[in-house]
This record gives structure tokens, sequence and C-alpha cells, in this order.
């Protein structure tokens, strides 16, 4: 199935109760998080041209990405896109994910710290699982 439908670790519904978890990320560390792994994304060697190509508006692709680390650890149900379909046709390669997720999870616990990280680590590498499924690149 390469329609991006296929179940990934995120649903978009919002299970959030409204109550900060003391200890855990809030909206503030999402943003900043989200804005330092892509200003560091954007001068990779791999990654850095995929993005050029395609962003013109990048203040919208931040606002997206925040809405969806906000649904994937925050459960607020703010992001209800198909992540997985997004990424067909931009050719893609094992490589680029590893060095997607590399990143992610160096940016994620130097701007966080190991604990508040943890579970943008554990969503990034779910996500990157799923994603390389759904592209057909584990198959
Ligand atoms: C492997 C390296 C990756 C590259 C080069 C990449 C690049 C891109 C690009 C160019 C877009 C915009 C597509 C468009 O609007 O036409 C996009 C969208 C997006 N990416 Fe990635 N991406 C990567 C990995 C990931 C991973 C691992 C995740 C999840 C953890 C992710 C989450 C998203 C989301 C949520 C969107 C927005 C989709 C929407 O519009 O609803 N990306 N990405």
């Amino acid at each position: 199935m390469r329609d991006g439908s296929k179940q990934l670790p995120i649903t978009g519904r919002a299970q959030h109760d409204g109550r900060a978890v003391p200890g855990a990320a809030d909206e503030g560390d999402i943003r900043r998080l989200v804005m330092v792994f892509y200003d560091e994304a954007r001068r990779d060697v791999l990654l850095g041209p995929i993005f050029d190509e395609v962003f013109g508006d990048w203040d919208a692709h931040y606002d997206t990405m925040c809405d969806f680390w906000s649904s994937a650890v925050l459960r607020t149900g703010r992001y209800s896109g198909r992540p997985a379909s997004a990424h067909f046709g931009l050719g893609l390669t094992e490589a680029h994910f590893e060095r997607w997720l590399s990143l992610w999870e160096r940016v994620a616990r130097r701007e966080l710290g190991e604990s508040k990280a943890a579970p943008f680590v554990e969503m990034g590498r779910r996500m990157v699982r799923a994603m390389m499924n759904v592209t057909g690149m584990l198959n």
C-alpha cells in the first residue's frame, strides 16, 4: 500500500486533558526543538538540499511540525495529516532516514535534556521505522 493510509504511530485523535505534566516538555519546548532541529537539518549536506528544493514557506512548515509533535507527544490532536504521504516522490533512502534520526536524537537531547527528550526520541524512532515501511524501503 503506497497511499500512506497504513496505520502510523500518530493518530491525530485528541487525548489531551489540558493539564501540563510536571517535568515534561511543553509547547515552548516543542517550538524551540523544531526551530533548532530544522536550522541544523537545512545545513546538513544530505538533508538540506531536499528541504531547500521543496520549501518556499518555512514558517508554515515550522507550524505544521509544531502541531505534529504536539499531537504525537502531548496528545493535543492538533495534527491530523498523513505524514508518510508527504514523503513519497522525494527520493528518500535509508541514509536520509538514518541521518534524520541521528540529528533528531542529538538535538532533542541537547535542547531538552535526557528525560524530557525521551518521548521525542522514542516517537522519532517509531516514525522513521513506520515511514521506511510505508515508503517500501524495508520491504
Ligand atoms: C528522512 C528525512 C526527511 C526529509 C528529507 C523530509 C522532508 C520533508 C519535506 C520536503 C516535507 C514537505 C513535503 C511537501 O509539503 O510537499 C516534509 C513534510 C513533513 N515531514 Fe518530513 N522529512 C523527513 C523525515 C521526516 C520524519 C522522520 C518525520 C516524522 C518524525 C517527518 C515529518 C513530517 C511531517 C509531519 C510533514 C508535514 C506533512 C503534512 O503536510 O501534513 N519527516 N518532510
